[in-house]
């Protein structure tokens, strides 16, 4: 087990360069499962989800070749067709694998990804629409068993705008016969990033990024040539860290028109925010204003930026609310936030911030990725030592993140505990 060690108080200056995202290269290295062919997938991150995911293809029995962060995938050899619980359960997004599996050879055997921290996440909304597709579709110990001659085309209603369900269907429907139809489809930027590499794979796709998606099959696809987006997750993380410790950060890489709502409410809460022609820069500022905010689907507040965000409001001039409104469990980072003297209460899925100037350093512990990202803030700002421990969790989400903190300035360290 290894921790991150904390000096705070430090302004954070410099440059960052972002890495690629993490929720659009997990998709788009399953989408290479659609067809044979030697695919190639650049700014892939380094991180333990990656890692998953490159095991879960090679079980599969597709061949993965790494050059830094250039993914070298042959898939025309698949041999099986089993996602296993031991790695579904270490990284949830390994469902991904049920459309292209389905889509490409007409059977797949997923494993229930189960529940996690941040709440239950059931599938259901795949599965669905995947029956309405004409899969035939079985949940017998902890898997579900999958299997379809041929999908045809559907029209398909997601109940709630699923980012996964969108993407799982998006890729099955590639090569289903005839016409799809995604309505209150997930608008994420990951999943335009997903569209338009399936378009360049041969797919026919319309309205990726709004609510209603139009793919209409094809009987089959080239490999993947592509280049994964930039990670707004990490970029708005190192743009809260900016603002929390009246720091001046330029986030190289970054793309504004993917945060717009971060950028809105960090400007509200006193930041300065500067759109430059390869990124952003963002100065902190000495009186950190209160603000509101609610997670929605995007283009709302992102549910993976309201930790962070939080750590921010701790410092706050005043009160500011926060309603997680995507999860029912994802309020975990609050209690270690309170070890470090932050005044918060929770009544149901909302959290009340009452901000004051000092977070004094303590020994916490992260429960879930974007919890140990906040922690870490916290720590950034707060005085004295703080000590994260279990920072596997971050590992999953974030790439060599104490380097890039010590380069900005940082006093931060990763130990063996
Ligand atoms: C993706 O998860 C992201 N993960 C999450 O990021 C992100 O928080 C989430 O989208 C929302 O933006 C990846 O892309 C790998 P959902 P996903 O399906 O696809 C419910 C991070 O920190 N739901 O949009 O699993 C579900 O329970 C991670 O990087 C159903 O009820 O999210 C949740 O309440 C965390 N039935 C809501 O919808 C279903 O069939 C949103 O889930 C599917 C989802």
């Amino acid at each position: 087990m290894e921790k991150i060690i904390i000096h705070g108080g430090r302004r954070l200056k410099g440059e960052v360069a972002i890495s690629g995202a993490k929720n659009a290269a997990l998709p788009l290295l399953f989408a290479t499962l659609l067809t044979g062919g030697r695919h190639c997938l650049d700014n892939v991150p380094a991180l333990r989800d990656i890692h998953t995911a490159e095991q879960l293809l090679t079980t599969l029995g597709a061949s993965v070749e790494r050059h830094g962060s250039r993914f070298e995938v042959e898939a025309s050899h698949l041999n099986h067709v089993e996602a296993p619980y031991d790695l579904v359960r270490t990284m949830r997004a390994s469902v991904l694998v049920l459309g292209p599996l389905l889509a490409r050879l007409g059977h797949a055997r997923v494993s229930l990804p189960g529940g996690c921290a941040i709440g239950a996440r059931p599938i259901n909304l795949h599965l669905k629409g995947l029956e309405a597709m004409g899969a035939r579709i079985e949940l017998s110990h902890g898997y579900v068993e999958a299997r379809a001659r041929r999908l045809r085309g559907a029209r398909i209603y997601f109940d709630l705008p699923t980012v996964g369900g969108t993407e799982n269907l998006m890729m099955a429907a590639s090569l289903a016969r005839g016409t799809t139809v995604l309505e209150n489809a997930a608008c994420e930027p990951e999943i335009v990033d997903l569209a338009q590499a399936l378009t360049r794979m041969g797919a026919r796709i319309e309205g990726a990024g709004s609510d209603r998606i139009v793919i209409e099959g094809v009987d089959e696809l080239h490999p993947l040539q592509y280049s994964v987006m930039p990670d707004r997750i990490e970029a708005g993380t190192f743009m809260v860290a900016a603002a929390m410790t009246r720091g001046d950060i330029r986030l190289r890489g970054a793309r504004p028109g993917d945060m717009e709502a971060l950028i809105s409410k960090l400007r509200e809460a006193g930041a300065e925010v500067t759109v430059l022609d390869d990124g952003l820069r963002v100065q902190g500022n000495r009186h950190i204003r209160p603000v509101n905010i609610k997670t929605l689907p995007h283009p709302g507040f992102p549910t993976d930026m309201q930790a962070q965000f939080m750590a921010l409001m701790a410092l706050a001039e005043g009160t500011s609310v926060i309603t997680e409104s995507v999860f029912e469990n994802r309020f975990m980072h609050v209690c270690e936030l309170q070890r470090l003297g932050a005044d918060i209460a929770i009544e149901g899925s909302t959290a009340t911030v009452k901000g004051s100037r000092g977070l004094v350093g303590a020994p916490v512990m992260a429960t879930d990725l974007r919890a140990s990202a906040c922690l870490v803030l916290a720590g950034l700002a707060a005085e004295n030592t703080t000590e994260v421990a279990r920072i596997y969790h971050l590992d999953r989400g974030y790439e060599r993140i104490e380097e890039k903190f010590r380069q900005l300035g940082a006093s931060i360290e990763r130990v063996k505990a």
